[in-house]
């Protein structure tokens, strides 16, 4: 949600930060631009739209702007999710105080701009955007006048923003430079993503190390509640008093060529080609050496763990649809009963938690609001928090008791895929670590499902191998009004992800049905042609499951229902009532969401494709929801 990149140091800034940019596009793509120093003065452009448009717009500029602009050693840039404000040219950012010497780039939602707004308006000063940012642009430039005390300029900005940042209430990561500091850049954040990137002679700023990797893998992860100064030598933290605060070392571990398309036409389909190697990463080093399951960070002792005597589940959009899968492994395996609920429900309906509760929050980007507040919610009500996260040091597990790490690498394209995956992979580590703990499996059991868990990697590509009749399919749908998933079991939160891709990528209608509920109403959907996905479980696995989805299957195709079944190899009563079927390599009954969601991603990301649409960026959405 916003994404922004800082950089000071000796190059020209202009192209690392339009760099930096591109990389952090997926996480709003509204509008953008940049703010550049350059022969002592301050020079802003931006623009409405995606990235390719404030590029064209910095290519029609006068010729002495762009020169300043191009050579200038100190910027900033933004690309917007719009929050206060429509995606227009005046709402973009940076936004500028009204004598023009300072630019500010925001992320987040500063819930008492009203009254800021008030107050800085009551002293005369116009507003040029419908923004909350726009406040702190003025507050900074009154706070900068009033801290004339301070002799170093890059100092007394980070005095002038630390007097802000207190000032703010809500979520924020602000960036400021100002004409008279023009070797600094300052940053300050609260409940919102900030990383410092450590280069030599030259140092960065930006909301996810993607947008400076291809320069440096050294970063420090700051705290809540500071202010970071940069110039090209220093790098200097502070709490938003003034007390001087250290920052987490640490190293990337995965380098730029992880964060570009690699010859795929999307980072989607780049990123489903990769799921079988990112399984295996989340897979590997987990088993210890007596069978029990290694998690990264614990601070909490395995008699904790013995204690629960609840699961809840808190995630949002795709993660949730991965914790709807777990719950049938955790109940299955642990026999703890587990609750899986949309964080953003979760802490309104006062849940029922206690010190005995787990809670166990899903997240790839380890930052989306709505997890992040339930999470805290469950910790004041003294629960256990387990976070699941795809990003090293973001907020969701500082802020937990435990971690398990997913190793998917980059994820870029807005629409989960190899996140999802991984997801799933570590919630079944998460379920057999529990069940071991708790004494109700023994670490060869443990070890007999990590072992089949280490075979899905190679399911996997199986199934990526035989997509091309599934991409024909993807064609022909692609005019369909309305499709349909249908599942039961762990099928069931397959057949709500599959609807979900559809949507978000396809912009078409698409719903995901309990194979059984189908009947209760949703059935009266189908007509003529309407095509329907139907996710198949083993027969090998509980037979009366595959045998009651073959009678649904059969329900939707006596009332003209076209019929796409995603069955296991070998599985031949499926065969004369599927229009269309999709084989996948036979996998245990409680790990075939890996393999089954798989042709899935791949039809939604087909038919968006046909119908013309921006794969990795579709309308409307943002990969990192930094908002309630
Ligand atoms: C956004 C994205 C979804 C994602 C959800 C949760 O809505 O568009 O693709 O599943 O956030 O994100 P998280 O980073 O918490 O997994």
């Amino acid at each position: 949600m916003c994404g922004i990149v800082g950089y000071v140091g000796g190059r020209p800034a202009l192209g690392i930060v339009l760099d930096g940019l591109r990389r952090l596009e997926y996480r709003g793509y509204d509008s953008a631009g940049v703010a550049v120093i350059g022969d002592g003065e301050l020079r802003t452009l931006k623009k409405a739209g995606k990235l390719g448009n404030l590029e064209k717009a910095l290519g029609e500029t006068a010729a002495g702007d762009t020169e300043a602009i191009r050579t200038g050693a100190t910027a900033i840039g933004h690309t917007r999710w719009a929050t206060h404000g429509g995606p227009t040219d005046r709402n973009a950012h940076p936004h500028l105080s009204a004598d023009g010497r300072v630019a500010v780039i925001h992320n987040g939602i500063i819930e008492n701009f009203a009254k800021l707004r008030a107050e800085i308006e009551a002293c005369g000063v116009e507003f040029a955007s419908d923004t909350d940012t726009e406040c702190v642009a003025h507050l900074l430039a009154a706070a900068w006048a009033d801290l004339d005390g301070e002799p170093d300029p890059g100092r007394r900005l980070a005095a002038a923003m630390r007097r802000t940042a207190s000032r703010l209430e809500g979520a924020f990561t602000l960036l400021a430079v100002s004409t008279d500091a023009p070797g600094a850049v300052v940053g300050a954040r609260r409940n919102s993503p900030l990383v410092v990137g450590r280069g030599a002679g030259e140092n960065y700023l930006a909301s996810d190390v993607a947008a400076f990797i291809e320069h440096t893998r050294d970063a420090v992860e700051l705290g809540q509640d500071q202010v970071v100064l940069i110039t090209p030598e220093a790098i200097e933290i502070t709490d938003f008093r003034g007390a001087e605060a250290a920052g987490k070392d640490f190293h990337i571990d995965w380098d730029a060529s992880a964060a570009e398309k690699g010859g795929y036409d999307y980072f989607m389909l780049k990123e489903i080609a990769e799921q079988p190697q990112a399984m295996a990463d989340t897979l590997r080093g987990r088993l210890g050496e007596t069978g029990e399951i290694l998690l990264d960070e614990v601070r909490l002792s395995d008699q904790d763990l013995r204690d629960v005597d609840k699961v809840f589940i808190v995630a949002c959009g795709t993660a949730y649809h991965a914790g709807l899968v777990a719950k049938y492994a955790i109940e299955h395996w642990t026999r703890v009963p587990c609750e899986v609920e949309l964080a953003s429900e979760f802490r309104y309906r006062d849940p029922v938690l206690d010190r005995s509760t787990l809670v166990v929050a899903i997240s790839q980007s380890g930052e989306t609001m709505d997890t992040l507040m339930a999470l805290r919610h469950a910790k004041e009500q003294k629960a256990r928090v387990l976070a699941i996260c795809n990003t090293n040091g973001s907020t969701i597990p500082r802020e937990s008791d435990a971690v398990l790490y997913t190793h998917g690498g980059p994820e870029v394209a807005v629409a989960s895929t190899k996140a999802f995956i991984t997801q799933l992979v570590a919630c079944y580590l998460v379920g057999l670590h529990l069940a071991q703990v708790r004494g109700i499996k023994y670490a060869d059991e443990v070890a007999a499902v990590v072992h089949q868990l280490r075979a899905t990697p190679a399911a996997v590509e199986t199934v990526l191998d035989r997509m091309e009749p599934v991409r024909e399919l993807a064609r022909d749908l692609a005019a369909s009004r309305t499709v349909l998933f249908i599942g039961r079991h762990v099928g069931y939160p397959v057949a709500l992800e599959g609807a979900l891709k559809l949507k978000e990528l396809a912009y078409m209608h698409a719903e995901g049905f309990a194979a059984g509920e189908l009947k209760h109403g949703p059935i009266a959907l189908i007509d003529q042609g309407c095509p329907v996905v139907c996710i198949v479980p083993s027969p090998a696995g509980r037979g009366v499951l595959h045998d009651k989805i073959v009678s649904n299957i059969q329900e939707v195709r006596a009332r003209g229902a076209r019929t796409i079944v995603i069955a296991e190899e070998g599985d031949a009563a499926v065969e004369r009532y599927a229009d269309h079927l999709i084989r996948v390599p036979r996998t245990p009954t409680l790990l075939a969401p890996l393999v089954t969601a798989v042709p899935l991603q791949v039809l939604a990301c087909e038919i968006a494709a046909a119908r013309g649409h921006d794969v990795d960026q579709p309308r409307n959405l943002a990969k990192s929801v930094t908002v309630e």
